[in-house]
């Protein structure tokens, strides 16, 4: 059968998040770009599909990044001393403006899709700019990549600089209409999404377009909820009359209602917010890294787990710096074990088996049947070579992912696999 196969190693999952299910020296077998089991022994039905054996090294899935910003990449690390208003005003919005020049574009996008590739990444949430050309070249690269990616043209026609503002809601329409003809269906690996900035980037009108828009394409959702107490209280006086920050996209559709949404950060979401999210299904991206580089906040990722949420890990850049969703992983921990020490001592740490599932199945329920080894999923794989962490002991298999997570970066990625296909 076609993108059948087997692959050996250790192989590691977590089905639920209270534990990472290992099979050491065991068989992945993939059937038709799907995972047909995890196996000690080799079945004999499968022993005449082409195996690879990764020997001594650990298999994990491929990881969801639910948020970044691709035009932000280039200047990741750079200017992490301000919060959230001011890193856009002074940083971002200048750096997004040059997506204008396609030369520029190509340069930047190019590094990247090549960094993206490299990654243990197999699915992302991607923002692109306002411009619809570069967007439509980033998805040409992106696609090249064979990560799995809904990418996203930016609206914003409100409380951003001339340089970088749609010129009124009618002229964002048309823009992302014409974007979402030309890029709908004409990629293997990447899909539009409807991108409106934030509340404070987005006029009810220009809100209601692209709820309009949602309605007639059928397309997912992706924005900014609940970041910064500064941009909260912005939206407060934008939107007088919303009980919370996510019923100013709720009230267009694009809450969930209408069709998958993923909102990032909820650092400061409140009861009824949290309500709201568990009833739309609303996906939070959570991006541990950029909540501390941008004096956010801290989320609490544990309620949200506990209230059964939707949740996945996000790196944000250029919030966060990292591209890594290994990094993700442990700063979630970390953050979490800050909620638990300064907020709220009934909230406890994150465990790391906990924040596993957030970057492999919880992200990746997002894109379907994602993230996990289970018979059914998509056969996106990660081999995770741990040579260049010694240790003077021999530890376990667990450890050694524990260490990969922690002390690991794509210089570890040994090889990738995205609904079958081997990528390197
Ligand atoms: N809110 C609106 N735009 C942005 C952005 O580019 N990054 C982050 N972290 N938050 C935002
Ligand atoms: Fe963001």
């Amino acid at each position: 059968m076609e993108k059948s196969f087997v692959v050996r190693g250790h192989i590691c999952y977590s089905p639920v998040p209270e534990k990472i299910e290992i099979v050491e020296n065991g068989y992945l077998v993939c059937e038709d770009q799907r995972v047909a089991g995890v196996f000690e022994t080799l079945p004999e039905q499968y022993a005449a599909l082409p195996l690879t054996d990764y020997g001594d090294r650990l298999i994990i899935p491929g990881l969801s990044d639910l948020h970044l910003h691709a035009p932000q990449y280039a200047f990741r690390s750079l200017g992490m001393d301000m919060e959230l208003m001011e890193w856009l005003n002074t940083h971002t919005f200048p750096e997004e403006s040059k997506y204008a020049d396609l030369d520029y574009a190509a340069r930047a996008y190019e590094i990247f899709a090549n960094d993206l590739k490299h990654s243990a990444t197999t699915r992302a949430a991607v923002f692109a700019t306002l411009h619809v050309p570069a967007t439509k070249l980033l998805m040409d690269l992106l696609e090249q990549t064979q990560v799995k990616a809904f990418v996203g043209k930016v609206n914003m026609d409100r409380n951003c600089p001339d340089f970088l503002c749609e010129k009124d809601s009618a002229t964002s329409e048309m823009d992302t209409r014409r974007w979402i003809e030309e890029t709908m269906g004409a990629y293997k690996n990447i899909q539009p999404i409807l991108t409106p900035r934030f509340t404070p980037a987005c006029s009810d009108d220009l809100m209601e377009r692209i709820g309009r828009l949602q309605k007639e394409y059928h397309l997912p959702v992706q924005s900014h909820l609940s970041e910064n107490p500064g941009e909260i209280a912005f939206v407060g006086e934008l939107c007088p009359d919303a009980g919370f920050y996510g019923e100013t996209y709720d009230r267009y559709g694009l809450f969930g209602a209408n069709g998958p949404s993923i909102m990032a950060h909820c650092v400061y979401s409140g009861d009824a917010e949290v309500e709201l999210m568990k009833k739309r299904g609303v996906f939070v991206a959570h991006c541990p890294q950029s909540n501390l580089n941008l004096a956010s906040g801290i989320a609490p990722a544990r309620k949200y787990m506990d209230r059964g949420l939707n949740m996945g890990l996000g790196t944000d850049i250029a919030g966060g710096y990292s591209l890594s969703i290994l990094r993700a992983m442990a700063d979630a921990v970390g953050m979490s074990k800050m909620y638990w020490r300064l907020v709220d001592e009934s909230c406890r740490p994150l465990s790391v088996s906990e924040s596993f599932y957030l970057g492999t199945k919880g992200g990746g329920a997002f894109f379907g049947k994602c993230g996990s080894f289970e018979e059914g999923y998509a056969a996106d794989l990660v081999v995770l070579d741990d040579a260049s962490l010694p240790h003077p002991q021999a530890l376990d298999v667990e450890k050694r992912l524990e260490r990969v997570i922690f002390l690991g970066d794509e210089r570890n990625v040994f090889a990738k696999y995205v609904e079958g296909d081997r990528v390197f």
